[in-house]
């Protein structure tokens, strides 16, 4: 402020020698003179100047006043509210906009009104076959599923699965086989995973499964759906197949370098 004042100060004195001497231009003796009141150049700019200077500095008086007013900055300390943050806690319960979730079996592939809170291991997968393996998980794929749905889990699934699992899901992808194999990924024709169900795949590509980790964040909900209509389409094409692929993915080698010529 301070310096702008002495600025103002010094150019008020150049516009009153400025002035002086378009006054004592008026006053000088021919009439003609007088009445073309020429203001000599250098004044002109001195004017322009002089103006210039004066509406800067109202612009910067009003900006001081902008950025100095009082106000809360979130989560900022702030002596206002008793708990000393800026920002107000959220009410319990509130919910982001678009993540409200309700549907329990669509959001999270368990069943509404879950039968058994055990956590199933996947130990439990090799033991008795009289109850259910993952009860928990919901039977079917919670929404209506198109030509274009399954194209679009095939898309997917090319793109995020395939690379461990193979194209066919033999667990026999390019990643198992340079290295990638202890444990090596599922082999989804096996029987445990073809009778497994819909929403035991949604758990495994949420949550993770072993050394498998979890896709959640690279894959919406949807697509997840979407991907499991694909992996059924492929349990089924291979259905009638080769009882000979073991447990835990085949060989990681044959398959898929076999499907080319
Ligand atoms: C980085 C490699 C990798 C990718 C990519 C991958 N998986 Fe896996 N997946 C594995 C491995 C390894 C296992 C075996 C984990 C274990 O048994 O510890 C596995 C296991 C599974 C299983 C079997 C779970 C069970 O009950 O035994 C399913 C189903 C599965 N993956 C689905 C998927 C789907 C769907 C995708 C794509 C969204 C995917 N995986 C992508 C490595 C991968």
């Amino acid at each position: 402020m301070g310096s702008s004042r002495r600025f103002g100060v010094r150019w008020q004195a150049q516009r009153d020698t400025a002035l002086d001497s378009v006054w004592s231009d008026r006053s000088s003796a021919d009439p003609k003179r007088r009445r073309r009141f020429a203001l000599p150049a250098h004044s002109k700019l001195v004017l322009v100047l002089l103006l210039l200077t004066a509406h800067c500095s109202l612009l910067t008086g009003c900006r001081r006043d902008m950025q100095d007013q009082p106000k809360a900055i979130a989560y900022r300390e702030n002596s206002f509210y008793k708990d000393g943050t800026g920002s107000r806690p959220l009410v319990e319960g509130t919910v982001p906009r678009g993540y409200l979730r309700q549907e329990r079996e669509y959001y999270t592939g368990k069943k509404s009104a879950a039968p058994s809170a055990t956590p199933q291991t996947q130990t439990a997968a090799t033991q008795s076959t009289s109850t259910p393996l993952y009860p928990d998980d919901v039977e079917t794929i919670p929404m209506t599923i198109t030509k274009a749905d399954l194209d679009r889990g095939q898309e997917r699934y090319n793109i995020y699965c395939s690379a461990c699992h193979g194209m066919t899901g033999y667990g026999d992808g390019i990643v198992a086989r340079r290295g990638f194999n202890k444990p090596s990924p599922a082999n989804y024709h096996q029987d445990r995973l073809r009778q497994a169900p819909a929403g035991h795949f949604f758990d495994v590509m949420t949550n993770g499964w072993g050394a498998m980790p979890s896709y959640a964040s690279q894959i919406p909900v949807e697509d997840r759906w979407r991907i499991i209509a694909y992996l059924r389409a492929l349990q089924l094409s291979q259905q009638g197949n080769s009882p000979t692929v073991n447990d835990r993915g085949s060989s990681p080698t044959v398959r898929e370098g076999s499907s080319r010529k």
